[in-house]
């Protein structure tokens, strides 16, 4: 079936658009309401295959390496598996230690990219099971997995990925319940409430989606700056690493994310009078590092938009101005905190006059190594 934009003025904010209902098809079927469990009739990873497992290496590009970013926390706190993260470009090439009980989770929207696929064939030749997560039924990497798990998202078009994104983070938080509900590792009333937060996740990203005057704001004002950084601390690392992918994807705009305890070690160097600062601090646990951070750079001239669960006013307080998110577990904060800097990057790309959906220098799927 051919995708249409269906009125939309590009794929991306289609996209966009369409992840309350992606979320809704990846984690449809997938629990049990009754149990408060994980059910993955499609996937076929046997129980002892999951308690034999020793090691976990997740191997992607570009935004799929970032969701497998986040998969290393998930996977980690919820199931105490020692997890590994790898661009697959540079996986084989660093000679990983890969035994009969390494897991290797390939992430990959296409499941065509060249590199994830010469991941996956070292892996398998060092004796590895390869889990597959990809969005395409019948992808080279679903042919060449031992086990796959779908994300639903439905075909993904525009070159900056979006759904595909979000659908990663859903498989990837089912999977790490489903690993640590058949070890053992993670409390029953613990599953039950990530569960029962995890289904209200397409109604929070639709009331995100619902008002976005206020980044459409930011997206006019930021539109004409020459750079533009990122930071946050943990699982906001690893987003603000995303977010800064898709700004400089489709709007050209330098962008770098860096871990907030990190930019007194160099990169505050490149703060100057105005310098736009995006802040994502929705770990609450390290929030008042965070917004030492936040007082760092802004006392070297940077203009600070934060990112932050709804009623954080300590933050509204540091910041120059706060866009927030609905509240959920620290864990699934990823899923709703990109929603607002996957707009910022389209309306700033809109700002720009660029070809939003066709990005210069950038293909969709990466069939070359
Ligand atoms: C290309 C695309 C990126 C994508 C990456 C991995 O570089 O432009 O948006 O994240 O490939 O693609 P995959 O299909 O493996 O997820």
């Amino acid at each position: 079936m051919r995708a249409e934009k269906s009125g939309y003025a590009h794929f991306m904010l289609k996209e966009i658009e369409e992840q309350p209902r992606a979320y809704r098809d990846t984690l449809g079927g997938r629990i049990d309401e009754q149990d408060k469990s994980i059910v993955f009739p499609d996937m076929l990873m046997g129980l002892e295959q999951i308690r034999d497992m020793e090691q976990i290496h997740l191997v992607g590009c570009g935004t799929a390496y970032h969701a497998a970013l986040v998969g290393k926390t998930i996977i980690e706190q919820l199931t105490r598996i020692p997890v590994e993260v790898d661009v697959a470009s540079e996986y084989r090439y660093r000679q990983p230690i890969i035994t009969k009980k390494t897991l290797v989770i390939a992430v990959s929207q296409s499941g065509e990219t060249a590199d994830t696929l010469a991941a996956i064939t070292q892996a398998k030749l060092s004796g590895a099971r390869v889990l597959g997560i990809t969005n395409v039924v019948g992808s080279s990497v679903s042919r060449e997995a031992d086990f796959q798990l779908m994300t639903w998202a439905g075909p993904e078009i525009a070159v900056a990925s979006t759904k595909a994104y979000t659908s990663q983070l859903i498989a990837l938080y089912l999977l790490a319940l489903y690993i640590g509900q058949s070890k053992g590792s993670i409390e029953q009333s613990l599953r039950a409430e990530l569960i029962d937060k995890l289904n209200k996740l397409p109604e929070q990203v639709q009331s995100l989606l619902a008002n976005t005057s206020q980044i459409q704001r930011i997206a006019e004002q930021i539109a004409a700056f020459k750079d533009l950084y990122f930071m946050g601390r943990g699982l906001d690392y690893m987003v603000a690493m995303e977010a800064s992918l898709k700004l400089k994807e489709i709007s050209y705009i330098h962008s770098e994310a860096y871990p907030a305890g990190e930019m007194k070690h160099g990169s505050l160097a490149l703060i100057e009078e105005g310098t736009p600062i995006i802040a994502l601090a929705t770990q609450e646990h390290v929030l008042e590092k965070t917004i030492s951070n936040i007082r760092e750079v802004k006392a070297r001239g940077a203009y600070v938009i934060g990112i932050a669960f709804e009623g954080n006013l300590e933050l509204a307080k540091a910041a120059d101005e706060v866009i927030y998110v609905p509240r959920t577990d620290a864990l699934l904060a990823p899923a709703l905190s990109v929603i607002p800097l996957q707009l910022l990057a389209y309306y700033t790309a809109l700002a720009r006059g660029n070809d939003v959906d066709k990005p210069r220098n950038l293909a969709k799927s990466v069939t070359v190594e």
